[in-house]
């Protein structure tokens, strides 16, 4: 969501924080801004707008943001509109204390109400405003800044990752964190706060991650962490190194981010395959799940939760583990989970997806599954982020930084891990040696089948050209195709801005296909599989109707079925929706370019959803 940067040390601070919201801006970019302390005041500039916006503020305000220390934000708007006077930083009356806040304050009218009847008077609409005021009335009995921010925290309700700066100790920053991320990166002689290690990764990558309820006072050369709370415990918490390096979050060459990691998915699936595959049992070993095989056997059903694209992707891994294993499995929408009073079965296996992990909704639903005694692991990309630590167990991703919003290579990645899951609780039950062999050698076959999708780029941006007019597409897929074309629909939606919805072919006829006339463009996905004279017939159906179709398919069509044809290779049956989802990301990516999009921020959206 929002992003925060802060910067103590040697260098102009300046130059410092916008690079680093300039790497954080797909965390959010409706607008941004920054403060410095200059002689006991602080001095403030934001706007409404994108980081280059802020940029070019800076650049006309000249000398008067000089100095070693700093804090900024980019901005994704909750509580209030976006514009100049809701931007972060926000400060108190006085001008001495300034906050950059992620989350959401949840008891925000109610502190306004108190604030303003003891006199104080606000100037934003934001939920934000309401702590820089707390904490500065908090100074006036507090020993430290840090004494301030714990009094204040105490009568803030909801989420937050916090940088506080107060102007007449310009010596020191102070860091707190519940429920959104905050890293602090060690460097020689300075320090960096952010939301994101993306700041970070081209300055130290030595990190320490603040637990939630964790708190720490930054200084030039040094940081101390301890508890939130009035108790005020020491944490000590030891640096660790971080195996991210600053080009992985570079665009090297490629025009935007959504290119580069589309491109990037043979490698990251190799890395994912990278030593789980044993051929010689013909199973996989996902030793992050810390159970033997008595364990993996004991497992009633699998119960996958995610939102959005992870959401898709766990349908998909649901139907790999119930084909693999033959055990029941199903995926529903991890924001839904802890509202609906879910039953939670011990003997079930739930597995949290997320990219980010620090999905709110997905790390509530893991959070509720622990209150009520279930077994959750973690599939996540980001090492060390809130949703791997919470779980403790798990199957990382593999996948590398990703910095386009809209998911590409971590979803790919998912699903290649829920394959390993079903081949492994397959082989510890019915699954045959033999089957297992051929989901192994399909497995292997998944990068290069990648790379021959993606070569087939132009004839996809030609066929995106051509049905880039639409103002609604369908997306029909049954059985296994049935997840691929809601996430095909969902890639469309969000970076196009042109309305798509998914249907098995199966439920057309009950209502949708009145929607069909010569406007209305459907992309069918038709593997090879016994479904194959089902999916030809929908073709046909949807065809005598007049509307156009797009067959995204891995075997031989009867000749003019379709207006346009996607041919994909073929690896085996339970594997192929992973190769059918690549063609729709290339569809839908070539059609957003078509109509000028900004695919890496898209209107409204923003990478890592950590509020509600
Ligand atoms: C779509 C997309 C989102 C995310 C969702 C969950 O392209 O990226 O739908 O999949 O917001 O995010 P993570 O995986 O970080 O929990």
């Amino acid at each position: 969501m929002c992003g925060i940067v802060g910067y103590i040390g040697h260098r102009e601070a300046v130059p410092v924080l916008l690079e680093g919201l300039h790497r954080l801006e797909y965390r959010g970019y409706d607008s941004a801004g920054l403060a410095v302390p200059h002689r006991g005041r602080l001095r403030v500039t934001k706007t409404q707008g994108r980081v280059q916006d802020l940029r070019d503020r800076v650049d006309a305000e000249g000398a008067r943001l000089k100095g070693n220390v700093g804090i900024a934000h980019t901005r994704w708007a909750t509580h209030g509109e976006p514009s100049d006077v809701n931007a972060h930083p926000h400060t108190d009356g006085s001008g001495r204390i300034a906050v950059v806040h992620n989350g959401i304050v949840e008891n925000a009218e109610v502190l306004r109400a108190a604030l303003t009847a003891e006199g104080v008077e606000f100037v934003s609409d934001t939920d934000t405003e309401a702590i820089a005021h707390l904490v500065a009335a908090a100074l006036d009995d507090a020993d430290s800044l840090e004494d301030a921010v714990r009094t204040a925290m105490r009568r803030v309700e909801g989420t937050y990752g916090l940088l506080v700066l107060d102007a007449r100790r310009p010596d020191e920053l102070v860091v707190a964190r519940n429920g959104s991320p905050i890293v602090l990166g060690v460097g020689d002689g300075e320090m960096f706060v952010a939301s994101d290690v993306a700041a970070l990764v081209h300055h130290t990558q030595r990190v320490v991650f603040l637990d939630d309820g964790e708190l720490a006072t930054v200084r030039a050369g040094e940081f101390r962490t301890s508890t939130l709370g009035l108790e005020a415990r020491r944490t000590d918490k030891i640096p660790t190194t971080i195996d991210m390096a600053a080009e992985d979050y570079a665009l090297g060459g490629y025009p935007d981010f959504m290119r580069k990691e589309m491109a990037e998915q043979p490698d990251a699936v190799r890395r994912a395959l990278r030593g789980r595959l044993d051929e010689r049992f013909a199973t996989a070993h996902l030793g992050g799940l810390n159970m033997d095989a008595r364990e993996l056997r004991g497992i009633s059903k699998v119960v996958f939760l995610g939102c959005g694209s992870a959401y898709y992707a766990g349908q998909l891994g649901a139907q790999l583990v119930e084909e693999l294993a033959r055990i029941p499995a199903t995926a529903e929408p991890a924001s839904e989970f802890r509202y609906r009073n879910p039953v939670v079965d011990p003997d079930a296996l739930y597995v949290a997806i997320s990219q980010s992990g620090e999905t709110i909704d997905t790390l509530a639903a893991v959070q509720e599954l622990q209150r009520k005694g279930g077994r959750v692991i973690g599939a996540v990309n980001v090492v060390g982020s809130a949703i791997a630590r919470e779980c403790g167990a798990g199957v990382f991703l593999h996948a590398g930084p990703e910095v386009s919003v809209a998911s590409t290579k971590a979803l790919t990645n998912m699903t290649v891990s829920f394959a390993m899951l079903g081949l492994l609780l397959g082989r510890v039950r019915d699954l045959s040696a033999a089957s297992g062999e051929r989901i192994v050698n399909g497995l292997r076959a998944l990068p290069d089948a990648i790379d021959a999708v993606l070569a087939a780029d132009d004839a996809i941006a030609d066929i995106a050209a051509r049905f880039a007019k639409a103002r609604s597409m369908f997306f029909i897929g049954r059985v296994r195709a049935w997840p691929v074309a809601r996430e095909g629909a969902q890639k469309l939606k969000e970076i196009s801005y042109i309305h798509a919805e998914a249907y098995q072919g199966s439920e057309l006829k009950h209502g949708p296909l009145a929607l069909i006339d010569s406007e209305m463009p459907s992309i069918v996905l038709v593997p090879g599989d016994e479904l194959l004279a089902k999916n030809i017939t929908t073709i046909e159906q949807i065809k005598a109707r007049g509307g156009p179709v797009i067959a995204v398919t891995n075997t031989d069509l009867p000749d003019g079925l379709a207006d346009a044809v996607i041919r994909v290779p073929a690896v085996c049956a339970e594997l192929d929706p992973i190769i059918l989802t690549i063609p729709l990301q290339l569809l839908a990516y070539h059609t957003a370019m078509a109509l000028g999009r900004d695919v890496d921020k898209p209107r409204n959206l923003a990478k890592s959803v950590t509020v509600e």
